[in-house]
C-alpha cells in the first residue's frame, strides 16, 4: 500500500538565549511568575541579520542529511510560518534556493501554531494520491520580530526556532491518520493575532505608534480553547486509526505552556512520562514547536524507529490538528 513516511528530521535553534532573569530587567515580571504560569525558563532569539528562511534552511539541511536524500529528489516544499521573510516572494522560494532543491516548487502556509501539522496533512495527501514522492515540510518562526517587548503578558511566552521533516513515499505505514480543523468565528486578531500590516489595516505611522504590528492575545480565552481543542483533535485521529491512547509511545502537544500541556495530557489520559515537553527551554515557537520537539525527541532517543507518535496542536484562526505517525 502506498503510504507516506517521515524519513528524516532536523531543527535549528538560534544560539542567543533570553532567560526569565533577562526579562525581569526589561518588563515588570519575575522568574517566579513566568515559571508558575507557563513553565518557561528561557527562549532563543534570532540574530538581527537572520530571517525566517535562514533558520528554515539550517533546519532543512539537517533533515535532508538525516533522511539521506539528495535535495534534487524533493518535489514540494511547504514552509509553515506566521513570520515570513516578507509578504512576498514566499519564504519557501528562498528555502528552495538555499538548499538547492531545483526540482521542487514551494509555498508558505499560514495556520499559526497549527502550521506544521497542516503541512504534514498536505504532504500526506499529495504522496498518497501519487502526485509527489518527496515533500519537505518546515515549521519556522521569528516571533521576536512581532512581539511588543513592553507587553509583559505576551513577551515572556514566545521564542524563535525552525524544524523540518522529509516525508517520502513508503510501503510501510508512516503517517497513519491525520486530521485538521478550523473555526473562523475566532479569527479575531485581538483574541490571538497581529492586527496591522495586511490589507485590512495597512502599515501607517499610526499603526506603528499604536504597536498594531505586534502580537495581541486574550490569554485566558486562548488557554481554555487550547485545553479543549487539542484533546478533541488527538481523539479524532486515534478513533480514525482504531488505536487506543495506551498504544501510543509518545505524545507531542503544541509547546504553548506547561499548564496547557498538563491539562491536555490529563484529558487524553496519557501517562505524563509519555508526554514530550521542551517548552521550558524554548518557549512557544508557534509553527516550529512540534517539529522541533519531535526532532529533539528522536535525537535524544525518546522516540525510536517503530514508535507510535501522536502530535496535537492548536493556534490562531482558530486552527487545530493532530497526526498519528509510526516512526
Ligand atoms: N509577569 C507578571 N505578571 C503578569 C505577567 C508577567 N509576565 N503577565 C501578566 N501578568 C499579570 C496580569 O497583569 C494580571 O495582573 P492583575 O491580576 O493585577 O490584573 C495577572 O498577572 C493575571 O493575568 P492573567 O492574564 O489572568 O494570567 P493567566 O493566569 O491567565 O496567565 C497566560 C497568563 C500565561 C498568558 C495564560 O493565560 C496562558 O498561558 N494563555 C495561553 C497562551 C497561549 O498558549 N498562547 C499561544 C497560543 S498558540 C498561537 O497560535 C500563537
Amino acid at each position: 500500500m502506498r503510504s507516506a513516511a517521515l524519513i528524516g528530521t532536523g531543527s535549528y535553534l538560534p544560539d542567543n538565549v533570553l532567560t526569565n532573569f533577562d526579562l525581569e530587567k526589561m518588563v515588570d515580571t519575575s522568574n517566579e511568575w513566568i515559571m508558575k504560569r507557563t513553565g518557561i525558563s528561557e527562549r532563543r532569539i534570532a540574530d538581527k541579520e537572520m530571517a525566517t528562511s535562514d533558520l528554515s534552511i539550517h533546519a532543512a539541511r539537517r533533515a535532508i542529511k538525516s533522511a539521506k536524500i539528495d535535495p534534487l529528489e524533493i518535489d514540494m516544499i511547504i514552509v509553515s510560518t506566521s513570520t515570513p521573510d516578507s509578504a512576498f516572494p514566499s519564504t519557501a522560494c528562498s528555502v528552495q534556493n538555499g538548499i538547492g532543491a531545483k526540482n521542487s516548487y514551494g509555498f508558505d502556509l499560514a495556520a499559526a501554531c497549527s502550521g506544521f501539522v497542516y503541512g504534514l496533512d498536505l504532504a500526506d495527501g499529495m504522496i498518497k494520491s501519487s502526485r509527489y514522492d518527496t515533500v519537505l515540510v518546515v515549521g519556522a518562526e521569528i516571533f521576536s520580530r512581532i512581539i511588543d517587548w513592553e507587553d509583559k503578558s505576551t513577551c515572556v511566552l514566545f521564542g524563535d526556532a525552525a524544524g523540518a521533516a522529509i516525508i517520502q513515499v513508503s510501503e510501510e505505514p508512516g503517517i497513519i491518520a491525520s486530521y485538521c480543523g478550523a473555526d473562523g468565528a475566532y479569527a479575531d486578531a485581538d483574541l490571538l493575532g497581529v492586527p496591522a500590516g495586511g490589507s485590512r489595516m495597512p502599515a501607517s505611522a499610526a499603526t506603528v505608534d499604536q504597536k498594531l504590528h505586534t502580537v495581541k492575545m486574550r490569554g485566558q480565552e486562548v488557554f481554555k480553547l487550547g485545553v479543549r481543542i487539542m484533546p478533541e483533535a488527538a481523539q479524532k485521529v486515534l478513533d480514525t486509526a482504531g488505536v487506543s491512547i495506551d498504544q501510543v509511545d509518545l505524545v507531542i502537544p503544541h509547546q504553548a505552556n506547561s499548564r496547557i500541556i498538563e491539562a491536555v495530557g490529563d484529558r487524553i489520559g496519557i501517562d505524563p512520562e509519555k508526554i514530550y515537553v521542551n517548552v521550558n527551554q524554548y518557549g512557544n515557537t508557534s509553527a516550529a514547536s512540534v517539529i522541533v520537539a519531535l526532532d529533539e525527541a528522536i535525537r535524544e532517543e525518546h522516540a525510536k524507529v517503530g514508535d507510535l507518535i501522536l502530535l496535537t496542536v492548536f493556534g490562531a484562526g482558530l486552527t487545530w490538528g493532530s497526526t498519528l505517525i509510526r516512526l
